[in-house]
């Protein structure tokens, strides 16, 4: 059994389903972020895991001990929240100290915990500050510094950066990892923001509908989707969907036709069952080329717009059907206005079902 170990939760508020069957198991010292769409249900799920929300169906453990009907402060979760909640009226050392001061705890154990975690965060010369004397990035510290000095079996955080502006927010992501490293303690985050999830996690878990729609590395889940929400959801820009009709299928490539509206390419993906249908095909626009002049039969695109951005541009098209694109391109690489045909890394294209579901094939593709 895993370290947390979520099996068949559910969740309803009322008669309003937000969960369903959700399953998924977390090593001890691994980094999740829960990632997806405002409303999925990221918050339900972590203030579940704290205590703070009771669960519905299914159960949640901690090192092996069913945690539904253990009381939110034994469960060993410190949890952070947007809004820090620091208490105004108390200085940084009492806000951090806060939870022990409570518990009873020695002074000097308090006093060392205390400076352990001002250290680590960098609180030290704030300690007797009041959180209106703090900036934003200060007071999210002093509020991890209080989850800290707990030392909690995990931590959760329910979108902690999300008040800091984008700078401090990308300083505060390199901080968070260099902590994760430090203490090694599990450290479950909740996040709207996809390149947030992409760069803090070990494992990152893509909600939507009430669903898990995917868990894994960051990586694995921009190489290899398993459906297309997840496909569109990770990366930016997004990738490109173009409908098309899968015409035959084989043992080593499908031919599909009118993509995007035109085009009839093959994509070396073998073993896909099910014959001639409607399906989307998913390219990167880094997988996508500016080749030069029309030719029949092949992918074309209108540019509509060039963003130039330095090193490279993101030049905006549209295909044969009007569905828009993107290509990540070198900079100059096109011109508004223009006709271009479209090289497409072909080993690289993914295709979908129309009901999103990816279309992997039965062997493997190389
Ligand atoms: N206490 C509650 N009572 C009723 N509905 C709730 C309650 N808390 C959250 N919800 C609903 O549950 C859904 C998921 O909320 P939440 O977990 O906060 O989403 P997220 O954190 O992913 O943005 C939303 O539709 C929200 O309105
Ligand atoms: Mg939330």
């Amino acid at each position: 059994m895993a370290f947390l170990d979520i099996s068949a939760v559910s969740k309803s508020f009322g008669s309003v389903s937000i969960l369903r069957d959700v399953d998924l198991s977390i090593e001890e010292g691994e980094f999740v972020v829960f990632v997806g769409p405002s409303g999925c249900g990221k918050s339900t799920l972590l203030r579940m895991i704290s205590g703070l929300e009771e669960i519905s169906a299914g159960t949640i453990s901690i090192a092996g001990e069913v945690m539904n009907e253990v009381e939110p402060a034994d469960r060993g979760a410190a949890m952070v929240f947007q809004s820090y909640a620091l208490y105004p009226h108390m200085t940084t050392f009492e806000n951090v100290s806060f939870g022990l001061r409570m518990a009873h705890k020695a002074r000097d154990f308090i006093a060392g915990r205390v400076n352990e975690a001002a250290t680590i965060l960098q609180l030290e010369k704030l300690l007797m500050r009041k959180p209106g004397q703090l900036s934003g990035g200060q007071k999210q510290r002093v509020a991890i510094g209080r989850a800290i000095v707990r030392e909690p079996r995990v931590f959760l955080f329910d979108e902690p950066l999300s008040n800091l502006d984008a700078e401090l927010r990308v300083q505060m992501r390199a901080e968070l990892t260099e902590l994760h490293k430090r203490l090694g303690t599990t450290m479950i985050y909740v996040t709207h923001d996809q390149i947030e999830a992409m760069t803090l996690a070990d494992k990152m878990v893509v909600m939507a509908g009430g669903l898990i729609q995917q868990a894994g590395p960051p990586l694995t889940l921009y190489d290899d989707p398993d459906n297309q929400f997840v496909a569109g959801f990770v990366g930016s820009p997004k990738m490109n969907f173009l409908a098309g009709q899968l015409v035959s299928a084989d043992a080593g490539a499908v031919k599909l036709s009118g993509v995007g509206g035109a085009a009839e390419i093959a994509l070396p993906i073998g073993g896909v069952g099910g014959g001639a249908r409607a399906v989307t095909v998913g390219l990167r626009p880094e997988h996508l080329t500016i080749a030069g002049d029309d030719a029949p039969g092949e992918l074309q695109g209108r540019v509509t717009l060039v963003e130039e951005l330095g090193a490279e541009s993101f030049v905006h098209l549209t295909a044969a059907d009007g569905t828009p694109m993107i290509v990540r391109a070198r900079r100059d690489a096109a011109r508004a206005g223009s006709s271009v045909r479209l090289g497409i890394d072909a080993g690289r294209a993914l295709l979908f079902e129309r009901d999103g579901q990816r279309i992997r094939g039965s062997l493997t593709q190389q």
